[in-house]
C-alpha cells in the first residue's frame, strides 16, 4: 500500500471534517502512538500562497503557549514535501454556528453555560495579550453540554499599548462583516473591547437566532455597525430579561470606552443577573415525553 493522499507527513487522514475556501480540516491519527489530531491544511489551490502559509505560522505563534480548557491546543506546523499544515487538538464537536442553526432549542437551553465559557475563553486570550479579532459562532466548538473551545487564531493581533496604538494602519481589513466592531471596520488598532463588541453580536445571535445588523449591501451593513440604532434582543426573544438585553447593548456600544472594560467585568455582571425570565426546557426531555405519548 502506497503512502498516497491518505497521509500528510506522519499523520494518517481519517476523514475530512470541513472544507472551506482557504482551509480544510481533517481528523487524523499518528499511527506511532494512535493519538488523534485535527489537521488544518490549505486547500490545494492555496498551498503555494505565501500569505496563507504565513497565516498558519501566525496561528501557531499566537496559540502555542495557550493552556486553557476552553481554548483549543495548537501543537505544531507539519510538512509533507512542500505542503504545510497545522496540527491541533481534535474536538469531536461541531461549531456553535451549526448548533444555533440546527438545534436552536439546545443552544437556548445551554446558553448560560455557553456564554460563560465563551467569555472565559476570550478573557483568557485577552489576558495573554491577544485580541482574537474574529469572534463569531463559527469559531467556537461546542458540546451538547455547552462546553466551549475557542479556535481560529489566523487574524489574532497582539494588544498594542502606549504610542504603538496610534500606528496601526492596516494593509487590509480582516474579520467577518456581521461581527466587526466599528474600530475594526475603520482599520484602527484593536483592543479587548473589540472582541467584546463581536461577542455582544454572538450573544445576541445565541439568544435570538438573528443578527442585530443586516444589510442589502456590505456598505449598508457596515454603516449600521458604525451608526445604526442598537437593537433590543427582546424583539426576537421576549423571554430574555431586561438586564440581559441591557448588558448586550453595552457590549455593542459604538465607542469602545462605553463598553464593559473586560470579559472579567462582564462575567461579574452576568453572575448577578438572569438571562431568561423562564429557564428554557431541556429539548431532550421534551422529546422523551413526546415519545411516551
Ligand atoms: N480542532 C478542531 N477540531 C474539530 N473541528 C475543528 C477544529 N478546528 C476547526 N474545526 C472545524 O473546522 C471549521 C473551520 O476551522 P477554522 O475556523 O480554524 O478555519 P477557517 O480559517 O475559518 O477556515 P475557512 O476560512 O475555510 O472558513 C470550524 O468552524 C470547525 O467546524
Ligand atoms: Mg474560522
Amino acid at each position: 500500500m502506497g503512502r498516497g493522499l491518505d497521509y500528510l507527513g506522519k499523520y494518517r487522514i481519517i476523514r475530512m471534517v470541513r472544507s472551506g475556501h482557504t482551509c480544510q480540516i481533517y481528523e487524523a491519527m499518528d499511527d506511532f502512538d494512535h493519538k488523534k489530531f485535527a489537521i488544518k491544511a490549505l486547500v490545494p489551490e492555496q498551498r503555494k500562497n505565501k500569505e496563507e502559509i504565513k497565516a498558519l505560522q501566525h496561528e501557531l505563534a499566537v496559540a502555542k503557549d495557550f493552556d486553557h480548557d476552553n481554548v483549543i491546543e495548537v501543537y505544531e506546523i507539519g510538512t509533507d514535501g512542500s505542503v504545510y499544515f497545522l496540527v491541533l487538538e481534535l474536538s469531536p464537536h461541531p461549531n456553535l454556528k451549526l448548533m444555533i442553526r440546527n438545534d436552536f432549542e439546545m443552544a437556548l437551553y445551554r446558553a448560560p453555560t455557553i456564554i460563560e465559557q465563551v467569555f472565559i475563553s476570550l478573557g483568557y486570550m485577552n489576558d495573554q495579550g491577544w485580541v482574537h479579532s474574529d469572534v463569531k459562532p463559527d469559531n467556537f466548538l461546542v458540546s451538547n453540554e455547552g462546553d466551549i473551545k475557542l479556535i481560529d487564531f489566523a487574524i489574532s493581533e497582539k494588544i498594542r499599548t502606549g504610542f504603538s496604538r496610534w500606528f496601526a494602519s492596516k494593509p487590509r481589513i480582516q474579520g467577518t462583516m456581521s461581527y466587526m466592531s466599528p474600530e475594526q471596520i475603520r482599520g484602527e488598532a484593536l483592543m479587548p473591547q473589540s472582541d467584546i463588541y463581536s461577542a455582544g453580536i454572538l450573544f445576541y445571535e445565541l439568544l435570538s437566532r438573528k443578527l442585530p445588523y443586516t444589510g442589502e449591501s456590505s456598505d449598508e451593513l457596515l454603516r449600521k455597525h458604525i451608526s445604526g440604532d442598537i437593537p433590543d434582543v427582546r424583539t426576537h426573544n421576549p423571554n430574555v430579561t431586561e438586564d440581559c438585553s441591557e448588558l448586550i447593548k453595552q457590549m455593542l456600544a459604538k465607542k469602545p470606552e462605553n463598553r464593559p472594560k473586560s470579559f472579567k467585568s462582564i462575567l461579574n455582571s452576568i453572575s448577578r443577573i438572569r438571562i431568561f425570565r423562564a429557564m428554557p426546557k431541556d429539548p431532550l426531555e421534551n422529546k422523551e415525553q413526546d415519545g411516551d405519548e
